[in-house]
């Protein structure tokens, strides 16, 4: 398979820790998400929720760990330009899946994600990277912002809930041997952080780091429906390390699975998405 990005992409991602990729997805895949999470609303996973506490409110969904749930999700994952892009990134031999999500964001919805970085959320430990994709046209202002160059900071961050109310699960310390600290309050302290947000047309995508903190920087609600998908992908030698408490529930579902703490990222939960030794 011929190399898609250019050099210099893959030196921007490693510098900034987020890159803009124009055009890299076929019209076809940004159609067969929608129906995917048409069809994924209808029938959610165990693992669904509405992160909009009041009910009566314009809702803000996420499921995850549904790849393998519907066939639009799962054709997706295995056979679109993700895994490719992702082991160019990485500089990569061996790419895994660790975890997908969608989110949908109802028109008029006030609930947003909140500042955070995904290696603190799960078990995961390793070299990996994040795909955004819109499935609409998005603009800045309604779209996530990255905070340039943070994955590079050598900090973790405590996990956020992206409930409303943003509460934070645990307390700043050691857990297991690391180091963990409340992420700073970037909303307030705006002009001491340099940002990176794009306007994005359909089938663009933004590659970001594992580490690098994002979250949504502008007070606007979406004036129509928004549908994002999301995949966590994994280079080779990356495990299963246990965190804090607050991993718990995804902690058990692997543990069902058969898993434990040190284990491979691979097999049955984690598929290989791309391979070339
Ligand atoms: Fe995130």
């Amino acid at each position: 398979m011929s190399q898609i990005l250019n050099d210099n992409e893959i030196k921007e991602f490693k510098k900034n820790g987020a890159i803009h990729l124009k055009g890299k997805f076929d019209i076809k895949w940004i159609e067969k998400l929608k129906e995917g999470i048409h069809k994924a609303k209808i029938n959610p996973s165990p693992r669904f929720t509405n992160h909009t506490k009041d009910e009566k409110l314009p809702s803000y969904l996420e499921d995850f760990w549904t790849w393998n749930l519907h066939e639009e999700f799962t054709d997706f994952v295995y056979n679109s330009p993700t895994a490719k892009i992702a082991s160019e990134l990485l500089d990569a031999k061996k790419i895994n899946l660790v975890m997908d999500n969608w989110f949908f964001r109802e028109a008029g919805s006030k609930s947003k994600p909140p500042f955070h970085h995904d290696i603190s959320y799960f078990d995961f430990e390793g070299s990996m990277c994040v795909i955004w994709i819109p499935l609409e046209p998005v603009k800045k202002q309604d779209g996530i912002a990255w905070v340039k160059g943070s994955h590079l900071w050598n900090k973790l961050f405590l996990r956020t809930r992206f409930n409303d109310g943003h509460k934070v699960d645990g307390e700043a310390g050691i857990v297991n041997g690391k180091k963990y600290e409340i992420t700073p309050d970037i909303l307030k302290n705006k002009k001491d952080y340099e940002f990176l947000e794009w306007d994005l047309e359909v089938g663009d995508c933004v590659y970001f780091d594992i580490r690098t903190l994002h979250g949504a920087l502008h007070e606007t609600t979406p004036k129509s429906d928004v549908n994002r998908f999301t995949l966590r992908m994994a280079k080779e030698n990356s495990k299963i390390i246990y965190r804090g408490d607050w991993a718990r529930e995804e902690r058990a579902i692997m543990e069902a699975n058969g898993y434990k703490n040190g284990d491979d990222l691979s097999g049955k939960m984690f598929p290989t998405l791309y391979e070339n030794y």
